[in-house]
């Protein structure tokens, strides 16, 4: 997909669907976007009479000329933000395809009270390739649907002096949006097309492609060097466990600024969840919506497409991609209740059920990250049904060790609507809750009650001194319901909060 940004008017743009923004009145839209529409009387007389008021997401379709010409609903004036803007291009461009155009022309909707140029176009390009993605490449389409495609996106600017800002933040917006792409079709994979090794060989593709370092431990290896987490859950699967490390790390600055640049590159330490399917294992799951459960490893696709994104934009910051992925499978040689491992750090753990088992392979990644000495460390998980049923599917599960990082996680997570809820900490919560009477730890707790925060504490066991935040993605990594640029199906979360917090090289 081309995306090209120019300078001028939407109405000078004869390719495809011209798109405006229009924000809410009470009978009608109180202002067309951008402010050159303004001029035109009749696009407002025809607005004005189709009943459309502006409400977020309204669209009106209207013939102008020889041109057609989508109004899409930015909301009140107050209230219009960039997440708005994300939406009205995501829902511009799903509408442009269903009606079968190929091209479709958005103006960037520039608010200076919300910032810079680069942001507001940035949105714009996500929001607009986002609502786009579609997984449709194990369905035979028709030679109609095939044609069904938006193939040029003209994102327009009405300030010349606004054209170099929005075309940086337009390419941003492109690569985060086809990292997130990425992240989307491993999670919407079946597990069957998807498994651990086929996120190996993605992490291999990724480093080939930018030079990047990636070791891959099969699971025979990881049997002999004590990986005990992640060979508990994968003893009982066919496909082989991979456990997977992804290295990016920024060029060497020029020499000179080097030194008035002063502080060194920031390390961080990326773990992932790759469950590539949990059954349960032997403490098998309900029949009903199993099949959801491929998207178990949500956590490792965000950490590959974070990285593939910060390799493309040349983030300032070092990144070690830590994935451990398997299936959890009931099976002859699974791992039974009352089994205990010993993991990579040396503490013992009695399963007390095997479908606590994120946590259990989150437990090698956690330790083999502290060798990479990572200023902050942060995984990814789709950990707990009971995120589910706290945050739903608004908020992502934030905890951790660290105020500083978990206050810049929030921040970034405003800022991208990839927002996050912290939830607390207390001693309370561990200690004995998760002792074992024969291991170090229990990998659930008999009450069963905060098992979000709990499954953290068990966590906070495996990270001794690291700066440290965990991310509970398992409300928010799939969508039920479609939204302007979020599709049914898998979200990609995780891709565009941790490119946002990362990308200062704070
Ligand atoms: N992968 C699940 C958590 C999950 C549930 C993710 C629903 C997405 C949607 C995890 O491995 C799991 O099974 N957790 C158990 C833990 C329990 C046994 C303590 C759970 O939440 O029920
Ligand atoms: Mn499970
Ligand atoms: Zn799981």
């Amino acid at each position: 997909m081309r995306i090209t940004v120019r300078a001028g008017q939407v109405g000078h743009i004869r390719q495809g669907l011209q798109v405006y923004g229009a924000l809410e009145g009470d009978r009608h839209p109180e202002r067309l976007l951008p402010a050159s529409s303004a001029r035109d009387q009749q696009l407002k007389q025809l607005v004005t009479g189709s009943g459309f008021r502006g409400a977020p997401n309204e669209i009106v379709l209207l013939p102008k000329g020889t041109q057609w010409v989508l109004v899409v609903g930015l909301g009140k004036a107050k209230e219009l933000s960039i997440e708005k803007i994300r939406q009205c291009a995501g829902t511009a461009a799903r509408t442009a395809r269903a009606q079968g155009f190929t091209a479709v022309t958005l103006p960037v909707i520039v608010e200076r009270g919300l910032g810079p140029v680069e942001v507001m176009a940035q949105a714009s390009a996500e929001g607009a390739l986002l609502g786009l993605y579609r997984y449709d490449k194990l369905k035979q389409l028709s030679k109609h649907e095939q044609s069904r495609r938006i193939e040029a996106i003209t994102l327009v600017v009405e300030q010349s002096g606004d054209l170099g800002a929005a075309k940086h933040g337009a390419h941003k917006g492109q690569v985060i949006a086809e990292a997130v792409s990425l992240a989307r079709d491993l999670i919407n994979g079946p597990s069957n097309l998807v498994t651990p090794t086929v996120l190996a060989d993605e992490a291999r593709k990724i480093a080939k492609q930018f030079r990047l370092k990636c070791t891959v431990i099969p699971f025979a290896r990881l049997k002999q060097l004590g990986f005990g987490g992640i060979v508990g859950v994968a003893q009982g699967a066919s496909h082989p466990a991979q456990f997977i490390v992804l290295e990016y790390k920024p060029a060497p600055r020029p020499a000179g600024r080097n030194r008035r640049g002063g502080r060194a590159t920031k390390t961080y330490a990326l773990c992932g969840k790759g469950i590539t399917f949990d059954t349960g294992g032997i403490n098998i799951k309900p029949s009903a919506k199993m099949e959801l459960m491929k998207y178990d490893m949500a956590g490792a696709a965000a950490v590959l497409g974070t990285i593939k994104a910060a390799a493309t934009l040349k983030l300032p910051v070092r990144i070690i991609g830590i994935i451990a992925a398997t299936d959890n499978m009931p099976s002859g040689s699974a791992q039974k209740p009352g089994d205990v491992l010993t993991t990579l750090s040396g503490k013992t753990v009695e399963v007390l059920n095997t479908d606590a088992e994120g946590r259990l392979v989150l437990t090698d990644c956690l330790h083999y990250a502290k060798r990479f000495k990572p200023d902050y460390t942060i995984d990814l998980a789709t950990l707990t049904g009971a995120c589910v049923i706290a945050l739903g599917s608004e908020a992502v599960g934030l905890m951790g060790n660290d105020e500083k990082l978990a206050e810049r996680i929030t921040k970034a997570g405003e800022q991208t609507h990839e927002r996050v809820w912290r939830l607390p900490m207390w001693e309370e919560y561990g200690g004995q809750l998760i002792k074992s009477d024969i291991a170090d730890l229990r990998n659930v707790t008999n009450t069963g009650e905060a098992g979000t925060i709990t499954a953290a504490k068990f966590l906070e066991a495996f990270v001794e001194g690291m700066h440290w935040a965990h991310l509970d993605i398992a409300g928010t990594a799939w969508s039920d319901k479609p939204k302007p640029y979020i599709p049914k199906g898998a979200v990609g979360i995780g891709v565009r909060l941790l490119i946002e917090l990362m990308e200062k090289g704070k």
